[in-house]
């Protein structure tokens, strides 16, 4: 059984500016991971070639056995399940929350063929319910608040029964019910052991559901530390990566960090 990712010196460049500096990354099936860095670190761009959207300057990248560069991406997207805020601001707003969902099993944003299999709406359907949408299938995505919004795109990257999920900041612009609402969620896909593999970046960590294992902390494009979380999610990282002195706090796997 290969590697769900593996990534070997992954470099990005971009207008003589690195973005990501020689990242060694490895997640093994049924990993939970957290990313954090402060704004820049390079998370989403290192989320954008887990995705198969970006490729690296230099470095390999293996994506659930496959090295991209060798492989086509389009084989690759479907066992992947993405959900950003690049990804979002694709959807049309006049789409509706169900049909959001039922064509990522066809790769598309935006409805383009009329007729679905009706396993696929059923499909679509089910993990609305699931994420708490089943009353709004037929409402515009525009129309959502930003928390439907968050659960429709997440039951979208699930859509295709990915082998890994990605979540960029889905917790971003939430108010604090909807946090939890959405934490406690992510905990039980989580502790499920049919769900996919997991990569949650966030900048907070209230976020970190609990049941996530393992976290990578990046900072200037570089790894700073990388490993299980309960070991690796120290005061002395925290500082490393965010630049300041820092008090950390584990509520039972809940955690918090405050300037000292
Ligand atoms: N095409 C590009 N050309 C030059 N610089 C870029 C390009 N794309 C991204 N960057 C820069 O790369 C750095 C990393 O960006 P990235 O979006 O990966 O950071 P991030 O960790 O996701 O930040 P945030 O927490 O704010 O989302 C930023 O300084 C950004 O301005
Ligand atoms: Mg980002």
């Amino acid at each position: 059984m290969s590697d769900v990712l593996d990534f070997a010196a992954v470099s990005v460049r971009r207008g003589g500016k690195t973005l990501l500096d020689g990242i060694d990354w490895t997640i093994k099936e049924g990993e939970r991971w957290v990313v954090l860095g402060p704004n820049g670190a390079g998370k989403t761009t290192l989320m954008q070639i887990a995705g198969t959207r970006m490729h690296p300057s230099s470095g390999t990248a293996t994506i659930l056995g496959e090295k991209l560069g060798r492989v086509d991406v389009f084989e690759l997207r479907p066992l992947i399940g993405l959900s950003s805020a690049a990804l979002a601001a694709q959807i049309p707003e006049q789409e509706t929350v169900l049909n959001v969902v039922v064509t990522a099993a066809y790769g598309a944003t935006g409805r383009w063929r009329e007729e679905y299999e009706k396993l696929d709406e059923r499909r679509a359907f089910h993990l609305l319910h699931e994420w708490g949408m089943s009353t709004l299938i037929n409402r515009p995505f525009g129309s959502l608040s930003e928390g439907e919004r968050k659960r429709v795109q997440i039951a979208r990257a699930l859509m295709t029964d990915p082998e890994l999920l990605i979540l960029d900041e889905p917790a971003a612009g939430l108010d604090l019910g909807g946090r939890e609402d959405l934490v406690s969620r992510l905990a039980t896909l989580a502790a499920d052991e049919a769900a996919p593999a997991m990569v949650l970046v966030t900048h907070h960590l209230e976020e970190i559901p609990p049941g996530f294992t393992h976290v990578l902390m990046l900072r200037e494009g570089g790894v700073v530390a990388a490993g299980e979380l309960g070991a690796t999610l120290t005061e002395e990282n925290l500082a490393a990566t965010f630049d300041a002195d820092l008090k950390l706090i584990d509520n039972g796997g809940r955690y918090t960090a405050l300037a000292r």
